[in-house]
C-alpha cells in the first residue's frame, strides 16, 4: 500500500520585504539578487507573538477544511522546521494542541530544506506499515527569526512561510512511488549552519556578542553542492522510475536559488514551463518551499490524476533527496 496526498494548503504572512527595501538596509541592490538568486521579494512575520506554530496551525486549520474532516481524524502530525518556537516542547505538539487532534501524536523533524521530503517519506511509511490512515504533514520555517539582517550573503536570500498535506492510503498505482533521501554529515556540517543555542554552545552573553543564534552560509560551498546533488538525484530518480522528459508533469524543486533550480531542470531535459518556481515571491522558505509550490498547483488546478512529480530538495547537513509521486 502506498500514500497519496489528499489535501494541500500553505500560509504565508502578509509582512513583504522587497529588495529595494534590503538596499536601504545593507550594500547590496535589486540587480544583484535578482541575476544571483532570482528573488525579488520575500514574506516576513512581522508579529512576533507568531512564531512557527502560527504559521503551521493556520495550514493545519485549512487542511482539515479542504479534505472536510474533523482534527480528531488525524492519527499523527510531523512538522518539518528548523525554526521550531522553541526547542521543546516540539512545534507539532503545539500544532496539535491549536487544532484539537487529541488522537493524534506528534513529532518534529528536521532536515533544514529537505526537512518536508523527509518528513513526507517518514509520514508514508507509516501509511505503507498500515499503522496510520491519516497523517498531516508540514512543512515551515520563520526564517527572519534567525536571519542576521546586518549580513548581506543570507539577509537576502530566505523568508517566512509554511504549508502541508495530509496523506492518506493510495489507490492502487498512485501515491508516493518512490523516495531517495541521502545526508552527508562529514562534508556539510561546517557550511550552513547555526552554532548558538544548542548544547554546544547554550546561549550566553558571549554567544549573542558573536552573533551564533543566526544562520551562517558559505554560498559558494553550498551552491556547489547543491547544484550537483539536486541535478544527479533528480536523474536518479527519473531512471529508477522510467520518467523522462515527456511523462514528467511538474518538476517541484526545492527554491533556494534560480541558477540551482536551471541546472536542475537542464539535467533532467525539461522545459522551463515543467518547472516549478515562486522563488522571486518568497525566497527561500526551508522546509516550507515545496509544499507550497504543490499547494499553488493545486491552487491553479494543475495537479490532475496520473499527474507525475518529481520533487528534488537540498539543505543543511548536508541533507538531499528525490521523491516521485503518481498524483491520484
Ligand atoms: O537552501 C539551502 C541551500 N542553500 C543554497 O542552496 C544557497 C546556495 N548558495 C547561493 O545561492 C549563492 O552562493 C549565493 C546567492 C549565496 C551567493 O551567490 P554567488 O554567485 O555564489 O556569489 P558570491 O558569494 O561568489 O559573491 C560574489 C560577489 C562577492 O564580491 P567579490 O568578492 O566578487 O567582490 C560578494 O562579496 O558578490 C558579493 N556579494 C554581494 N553583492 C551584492 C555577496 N552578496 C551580495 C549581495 N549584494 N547580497
Amino acid at each position: 500500500m502506498k500514500a497519496a496526498i489528499t489535501a494541500t494548503a500553505k500560509y504565508l504572512p502578509d509582512g513583504v520585504i522587497t529588495n529595494f527595501d534590503l538596499e536601504r538596509l545593507l550594500e547590496t541592490n535589486d540587480e544583484w539578487i535578482r541575476s544571483r538568486t532570482g528573488i525579488s521579494e520575500r514574506r516576513i512575520e512581522k508579529d512576533p507573538s507568531r512564531a512557527t506554530s502560527f504559521l503551521c496551525g493556520e495550514v493545519a486549520k485549512q487542511l482539515l477544511d479542504k479534505r472536510g474532516i474533523p482534527a480528531t481524524d488525524i492519527e499523527l502530525i510531523i512538522v518539518a522546521t528548523m525554526t521550531p518556537d522553541m526547542l521543546f516542547p516540539a512545534t507539532a505538539c503545539l500544532v496539535q494542541g491549536i487544532i484539537g487532534a487529541d488522537n493524534a501524536w506528534a513529532f518534529d523533524l528536521n532536515a533544514a530544506c529537505s526537512g518536508f521530503i523527509f518528513a513526507l517519506n517518514t509520514a508514508a511509511q507509516f501509511i505503507e506499515s498500515g499503522a496510520h490512515k491519516k497523517v498531516m504533514v508540514i512543512g515551515g520555517d520563520k526564517m527572519s527569526s534567525i536571519v542576521d539582517y546586518a549580513d548581506r550573503s543570507t539577509a537576502i536570500l530566505f523568508g517566512d512561510g509554511a504549508a502541508g498535506v495530509i496523506l492518506e492510503p493510495a489507490d492502487e498505482g498512485y501515491g508516493i512511488l518512490d523516495a531517495k533521501l541521502y545526508a552527508d554529515g562529514a562534508n556539510g556540517k561546517d557550511h550552513l549552519l547555526m552554532t548558538g543555542g544548542g548544547s554546544l554552545h547554550p546561549a550566553t552573553a558571549e554567544t549573542v556578542e558573536k552573533r551564533m543564534h543566526f544562520i551562517h552560509q558559505d554560498g559558494k560551498q553550498v551552491f556547489k553542492a547543491a547544484v550537483t546533488a539536486m541535478a544527479d538525484t533528480a536523474a536518479e530518480i527519473m531512471q529508477r522510475n522510467g520518467l523522462n522528459a515527456e511523462n514528467i508533469s511538474w518538476l517541484v524543486p526545492h527554491q533556494a536559488n534560480q541558477r540551482i533550480i536551471h541546472a536542475t531542470a537542464e539535467r533532467m531535459g525539461l522545459s522551463d514551463e515543467k518547472v516549478i518556481s515562486n522563488i522571486a515571491n518568497y525566497g527561500n522558505t526551508t522546509a516550507g518551499t515545496i509544499p507550497i509550490c504543490l499547494a499553488e498547483l493545486e491552487e491553479q488546478g494543475k495537479l490532475h490524476r496520473d499527474s507525475n512529480l518529481v520533487m528534488v530538495s537540498f539543505g543543511a547537513g548536508y541533507t538531499w533527496g528525490g521523491m516521485y509521486v503518481k498524483w491520484q
